[in-house]
């Protein structure tokens, strides 16, 4: 039997599960793997907190998080406390006294992974971050261990709780975004400010992670195209139905060649025949293309503190066996590199849903589609409800591949029609067949 003792910086959601259930299955840790973990010593940042339903044990919790590093009964840091400077600092402090990281910190991975992986390198000390990307769903060591023969093609999924479950009640009850949105909220779904989840940027720090460690180098955060789900309207979710789709929040990570790679977020129509399409709720789903394996689906709970926590656990039983053996566990050595280039999104091609609302008069379809046809942007279908003459009505264009400056250029000529009423609704078409 090994002990290996932790210092636990942060005993909110995910940290008080990681003690919970640390304690509740150490034996079940040790059964399997010959590891006893043991919590020894937790920063807070009030230590006075009142916290209801779980047993806070103040006797273990230092003045610091930076006092953890110091105490000889840690051998281990678990960074559970977010945001990205006291965290930042605890990490490079861990590394510095040869102190293995487990982290939950997306935010600090994509925006500073690469000055982090880089200290873990150059000491020698690993990190790990299975919890960072998809919660419970173990992607990283897939992408890591379990897949390492594969060549990443396609790597698309669904990695915001939040998102997925608002925009699965839209589809299913037929509700508008801000009604689910304030549901969302009262049952603690969505944060009370909840932009770092729908305007999609929760999702581009995992699609940032994911790419870098996928595509061998750090990926550029700042180079993520990124948009949410604000604009996304029920019109919109019932036409897709009618076509058949479903619009999910994806973060889609797609090798193009020549070390390009396109890293971007934002709602997407998938075919409901799509493995993705079923994912409801809070769930996360991820498809994997490997060119050894093909296509993979991992699916579970994405976030909240026990899946969380499950992954924390598993990654503290890696530093363990680590610490414990004499063979070499640097993170991997290529996320402290150049990573590939992203491409811009401006270039990128895919499938549009184009959703204007014109004026019901004759001529006006001949119009839209004479802009389109100048662009060489082909049409695939087209649906108009019946109207009245006169009055605004949806009209619904599918659009084949097309570039995403020539369909940004092709629209500010749209919108500049008499007939055309509104802001045009523009949205991605994937199906990921090839
Ligand atoms: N929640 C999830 O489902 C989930 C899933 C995956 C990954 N994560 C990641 O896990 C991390 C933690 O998330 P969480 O939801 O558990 O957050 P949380 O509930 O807000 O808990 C944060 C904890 O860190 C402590 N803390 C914050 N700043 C501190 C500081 N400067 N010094 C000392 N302690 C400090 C807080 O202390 P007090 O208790 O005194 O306020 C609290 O205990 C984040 O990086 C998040 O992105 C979360």
């Amino acid at each position: 039997m090994k002990t290996v003792r932790i210092g636990l910086a942060g005993f909110g959601t995910v940290g008080s599960a990681v003690y919970r259930n640390l304690n509740r299955e150490a034996d079940l840790i040790l059964e399997r793997t010959g590891i006893l973990p043991e919590i020894t010593a937790i920063a807070v940042r009030n230590p006075r907190k009142s916290r209801p339903g779980g047993h806070f044990p103040s006797a273990l919790v230092v003045r610091q998080p930076r006092d953890l590093v110091k105490r000889d009964d840690v051998d281990i840091i678990v960074e559970v406390m977010g945001g990205c400077t006291t965290a930042r600092d605890l990490i490079f402090a861990a590394l510095r006294a040869h102190k293995p990281v487990v982290t939950a910190n997306k935010a600090l991975l994509a925006e500073h992974g690469r000055a982090i992986f880089g200290e873990s390198n150059r000491l020698n000390v690993p990190i790990y971050f299975e919890a960072s990307v998809a919660g419970g769903i173990p992607i990283i060591q897939s992408l890591r261990q379990g897949l390492v023969a594969n060549r990443f093609h396609l790597i698309y999924g669904i990695v915001n709780g939040t998102c997925n479950y608002i925009l699965t009640k839209m589809s299913e009850e037929n509700l508008p975004f801000e009604e689910v949105l304030r549901e969302a909220q009262a049952l603690g779904y969505a944060e009370a400010d909840p932009s770092f989840d729908i305007d999609g940027v929760d999702a581009a720090h995992k699609a940032a992670i994911l790419a870098s460690l996928a595509h061998g180098g750090c990926v550029d955060f700042h180079q993520v195209h990124m948009e949410g789900i604000r604009n996304v309207s029920s019109i919109d979710v019932q036409f897709g139905h009618l076509l058949g789709y479903e619009i999910k929040l994806l973060a889609i990570i797609r090798w193009q060649s020549e070390n390009k790679v396109e890293v971007r977020v934002h709602p997407t129509l998938i075919p409901r025949t799509n493995r993705l399409a079923a994912t409801r709720g809070v769930t996360n789903a991820i498809v994997v293309r490997g060119h050894v394996v093909g296509d993979i689906k991992l699916s579970g709970p994405g976030a909240g503190g026990d899946a969380t926590s499950s992954a924390i656990l598993s990654n503290i039983v890696e530093a363990a066996t680590h610490l414990h053996s004499s063979s070499d566990d640097r993170s991997p050595a290529y996320l402290c590199a150049k990573g590939p280039e992203v491409v811009p999104i401006s270039n990128v091609v895919s499938r549009y849903y184009l959703r204007l609302s014109v004026a019901d008069r004759p001529g006006v379809m001949a119009q839209i589609s004479s802009i389109l046809g100048k662009a060489h942007i082909g049409i695939s279908s087209v649906i108009q409800p019946e109207g009245h003459e006169g009055k605004v009505v949806p009209l619904i264009f599918m659009i084949h591949d097309a570039r995403f400056d020539a369909m940004n250029q092709a629209l500010k000529h749209i919108q500049n029609l008499q007939c055309v009423k509104a802001k045009p609704v523009m949205l991605r078409v994937e199906s990921f067949e090839s």
